[in-house]
């Protein structure tokens, strides 16, 4: 790890007294938000306080994802309006971090038309951040550093969004190169952490009352393969099992071609890990999924499946879609949305393809509409929502134990809180519950979420 003691006391120097506050919004996938909760570890050791709004805020950083293109070109949009900000206040300092900034034409583009960014941080680089503030609080036009130090995972102070819910990243990088994505080229190939670097995390986090801890990785199958034989996933999961207290273990995401026995044995041997499993299908169709090289088949998809409904038929799965991947043709549509009527997923994450520069698939040829793939999604989303509705109703009459996270937007006086299954479950209650854990006799289901009471006694 880069060491940065030095201008972290610097920066502390510099700044005095005078309190400095900092904006973080990141804008991608848990790790990103994770990455973010250890920049703002970084800049609370500086001595930076923290606001929500970014018109009181003396340093701004926003912290990108780059998986498709809208999500890229809302930064853009927000970057362009920041011009204004620093126009009243010529002493802003604004930085971009995260997955954009590792493609150079990305890189260039902000550097050539935004002249507004002072400071540009790597995925990898986060540990710099020291040393590029201090460069741009002295009056450096431009700083950027986007070398891969290290992922900056062990020994980092985070500040955390939730006193409840604790993303721990077990992993970083992707060898999968499916190719639709950019993640792979973004950020590196596979790094796990250590076991007991994560077990002694975990610890922590569940000594200091966190009741759901949620492990990340782009594919947490693939974990120790880096280790030696060391320590699997599945056996990682055995081992967070056995650390006593009240919380619930969860995990992101599970690539369905390392979905092994041994890791449906150890979701159903552990007390703690929740009742719920994302793997990802992105398409129905076999030909489609060799297309983007998922390297597997529906049918050893189907297979995973059938081997955990067999153990529990009410057992809770979601998804991701890609929709109108190059040339997909009606018929391997219509096999994603077959798919999705005989698995019965709880939830879907869909996406309408979206070409991403340097990839495989940015190559192949693509004759489907924009507004074909359009009409694909909102044919896909009628799907789901049917199918989700129905299958909620088998959770009316049954008590389903829910952490609860905050209050209800629908309803005032009502509480919203997710189940093990990961079922949003919506119910009347005292905020005085939220970060508890509490039992809901369900008596009604929506195509969103269940709702009903908290159960006497
Ligand atoms: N590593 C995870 C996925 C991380 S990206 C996994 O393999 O499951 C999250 C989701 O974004 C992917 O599952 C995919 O559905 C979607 N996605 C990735 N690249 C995309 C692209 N180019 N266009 C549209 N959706 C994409
Ligand atoms: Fe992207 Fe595939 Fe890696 Fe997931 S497994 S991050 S979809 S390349
Ligand atoms: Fe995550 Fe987006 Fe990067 S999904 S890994 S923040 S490209």
């Amino acid at each position: 790890m880069k060491d940065n003691t030095a201008e972290i006391s610097e920066i502390k120097a510099l700044l005095g007294d005078k309190p400095r506050k900092a904006y973080i919004r990141s804008f991608g996938c848990q790790l990103n938000v994770s990455d973010g909760e250890k920049i703002k570890g970084l800049l609370k050791k500086m001595g930076y306080g923290f606001t929500e709004d970014e018109h009181e805020a003396d340093l701004i950083i926003l912290n990108t994802c780059a998986v498709r293109e809208s999500a890229e070109d809302r930064v853009f949009g927000i970057v362009g309006s920041m011009k204004k900000l620093k126009e009243l206040k010529p002493s802003l300092i604004i930085g971009i971090a995260g997955c954009m900034t590792a493609q150079s034409h990305i890189a260039e583009k902000i550097k050539k038309s935004y002249p507004q960014v002072d400071l540009v941080l790597g995925t990898s680089a986060i540990s710099a951040l020291p040393r590029l503030l201090l460069e741009a609080l002295r009056g450096a036009k431009f700083s950027a550093d986007i070398t891969e130090y290290d992922d900056f995972s062990e020994a980092a102070e985070q500040v955390r969004e939730s006193s409840f819910k604790a993303s721990v990243p077990i992993m970083f990088g992707c060898n999968n190169f499916c190719t639709y994505c950019i993640v792979p080229y973004v950020r590196g190939r596979e790094r796990s952490r250590r076991p007991e670097d994560i077990i002694g995390e975990v610890r922590e986090l569940v000594s200091q009352g966190y009741k759901e801890i949620m492990l990340l990785g782009q594919n947490v199958n693939s974990y120790g393969n880096d280790l030696g034989g060391e320590c699997s996933f599945p056996q990682l999961l055995r081992e967070l099992n056995k650390i006593e207290g009240d919380f619930w273990i969860r995990f992101m995401s599970s690539h369905p071609k390392d979905a092994s026995k041994e890791l449906i044995d150890a979701i159903f041997d552990c007390e703690k890990v929740a009742k719920h499993l994302h793997l990802p299908v992105q398409s129905g169709s076999s030909a489609v999924l060799d297309r983007m090289n998922r390297r597997y088949t529906m049918e050893k998809y189907l297979g995973i499946v059938d081997e955990i409904r067999r153990r529990d038929d009410d057992f809770s799965l979601t998804t991701d879609i890609i929709v109108g991947f190059p040339n997909e043709t009606d018929e391997e549509f219509r096999a994603t949305l077959d798919v999705i009527k005989k698995v019965r997923y709880d939830n879907i994450y869909s996406f309408i393809y979206s070409k991403r520069s340097g990839t495989k698939a940015a190559e192949m040829p693509d004759s489907i509409s924009d507004e074909e793939k359009g009409h694909r999604m909102r044919e896909l989303l009628e799907v789901q929502r049917e199918v989700s509705t129905e299958h909620y109703k088998r959770f009316i009459g049954r008590t389903m134990r829910v952490l609860v996270d905050g209050v209800s937007k629908k309803k005032d006086g009502w509480l919203t809180g997710k189940s093990s299954e990961f079922i949003i479950v919506e119910f009347e209650g005292d905020s005085s519950l939220i970060g508890q854990f509490a039992d809901i006799e369900i008596t009604d289901a929506m195509n969103w979420a269940v709702t009903g009471h908290i159960k006497k006694g």
